[in-house]
């Protein structure tokens, strides 16, 4: 048998310490390279600098191995075969582009110290073309390294799931010797029967595009449903469920509520259409614009409902909000509706304290002038309001009887459908959802 392949993974956040402690679980030496020193200080201690259930198991695990270790040196990746390029593409500070500063750094530092025939793959998210571009660079300064395109879709809170046991796995490749190499590092996920896609460049780098604008669009199809339920006096989540049970729709992603955040919906469906435009298939993607508008539309018709319930005037109210991580399962509070959400009331005057089980740190962070409260208790006690916004499993779990004693208004809105409203409103609560009629 051949020797077994070495591996590189280039950037450690979310992404890369997750693909890092994977493919060390599969029985490869794995090297990650940060340039954030605190970043790799702290993986190579087994303490993960996010919250990812499963992640911090896996990481102690594998560090225990010896397999897998971190470092800042980019030369210690000299002897790798496979060099995974991990890190992010945000959207850029002034437009809604990808910035590919971070991918074109890690491939400009890579590239000195890849040795003759190994094979870097991308697995960042980066517009259509940007391989073959950096292919184009890469010949010049490293031309027996060839680029390849693996691009991932692993969701936050299921990253080690995702990872291990993915849906399908599409490699973006120029030679039948990169595929090869590809199919050695997955052997045993492809033994267990994952579909294995062999697409070219920009290819692989659409289908990500392609998957997040799909997810997206069911999202924002359903809130429009929402909006069209709240105007009619319909139920949205009857409707959602009643289409659910076409196959061909299928019943996943049909949660109407506040909307999609985090760190890649949003910023993946601007850069696209940016792309599209640089492309001159603008017109493909104008429906995106639309996708875009009916999420961010979710987040004011919140604010509206408040005011509804409320006054047009917020400055006399206390309002509790639990949730602040884009998702549950997540301290990820990038683009979060909860958070965006919070913000807005507090700049409307209200006095707005948050709750999250896991991303109160974050989002001091992000939004410092906030009140936080460690614990739902303290959220909620004199509250005029409270604003479900986040669907955590403890809140879906709370007594409304036991939090109707603490608050002063017992009014509560679900902005992720979620919670059980028949229990909410036999414990005497006034009960509002998005996409449903008020009780
Ligand atoms: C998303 C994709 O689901 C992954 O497949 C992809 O790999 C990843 O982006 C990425 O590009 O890296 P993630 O950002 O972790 O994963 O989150 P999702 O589970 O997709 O949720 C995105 C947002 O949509 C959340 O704010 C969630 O609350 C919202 N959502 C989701 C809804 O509002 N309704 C739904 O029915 C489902």
């Amino acid at each position: 048998m051949s020797k077994k392949l070495k591996i590189s993974v280039i950037g450690t956040g979310y992404l890369g310490a997750t693909h890092a402690a994977c493919i060390s679980n599969l029985g490869f030496e794995v090297i990650g390279i940060d340039t954030d020193q605190a970043k790799i200080d702290s993986l190579s201690r087994g303490e993960l600098p996010f919250y990812e259930p499963g992640l911090d198991e896996l990481l102690v695990a594998e560090l225990k191995t010896g397999r897998l270790t971190f470092t800042t040196d980019f030369a210690a990746a000299a002897d790798a075969d496979v060099h995974f390029i991990c890190v992010g593409t945000p959207q850029s500070k002034d437009s809604l582009a990808a910035d590919l500063t971070y991918v074109e750094s890690a491939i400009t530092n890579i590239a000195p110290h890849a040795r003759s025939g190994s094979l870097i793959a991308g697995k960042s998210t980066v517009p259509v073309g940007t391989a073959q571009r950096l292919s184009a660079i890469l010949a010049k300064s490293a031309p027996n390294v060839e680029l390849a395109w693996n691009p991932e879709f692993l969701r936050e809170g299921f990253a080690v799931e995702d990872t291990l046991r993915p849906n399908r796995l599409v490699v973006g490749v120029t030679s039948d010797k990169a595929e090869n190499i590809l199919k050695e590092v997955y052997k045993s996920l492809i033994d267990a029967g994952t579909p294995w896609i062999r697409a070219d460049l920009p290819t692989a780098e659409l289908v990500k595009v392609a998957a997040n604008s799909f997810l997206a669009t069911k999202i924002s199809f359903i809130n429009a449903m929402a909006e069209i339920c709240e105007a009619a006096g319909g139920d949205v989540t009857v409707l959602a469920k009643a289409i659910g049970y076409d196959p061909r729709i299928g019943s996943r992603f049909l949660q109407a509520g506040i909307g999609f955040g985090g760190g890649c919906l949003p910023k993946d469906i601007r850069a696209f259409m940016a792309r599209a435009e640089e492309l001159g298939a603008m017109q493909a993607l104008e429906f995106l614009r639309e996708i875009d508008a009916i999420n961010v539309r979710a987040r004011q018709r919140v604010i509206d409902v408040v005011r509804g319930e409320l006054s047009e005037d917020l400055t006399q109210y206390r309002l509790a909000v639990l949730g602040a991580a884009f998702k549950p399962d997540s301290d990820d509070v990038r683009d979060s509706p909860a958070l965006d959400i919070a913000a807005q009331l507090q700049a409307a005057g209200s006095s707005v304290v948050v709750h999250d089980p896991k991303a109160i740190a974050n989002a001091k962070k992000r939004f410092p002038n906030l009140n936080f409260a460690t614990t739902v208790e303290e959220c909620v006690t004199g509250a005029d309001l409270i604003l479900h916004l986040t669907e955590w499993r403890e809140y879906r779990e709370l007594s409304p009887s036991a939090i109707k004693a603490l608050v002063k208004g017992a009014i509560i809105i679900d902005g992720r459908n979620a919670l059980d409203r028949d229990k909410w409103v036999v414990a005497g609560w006034r009960f509002h959802a998005l996409g449903r009629t008020p009780v």
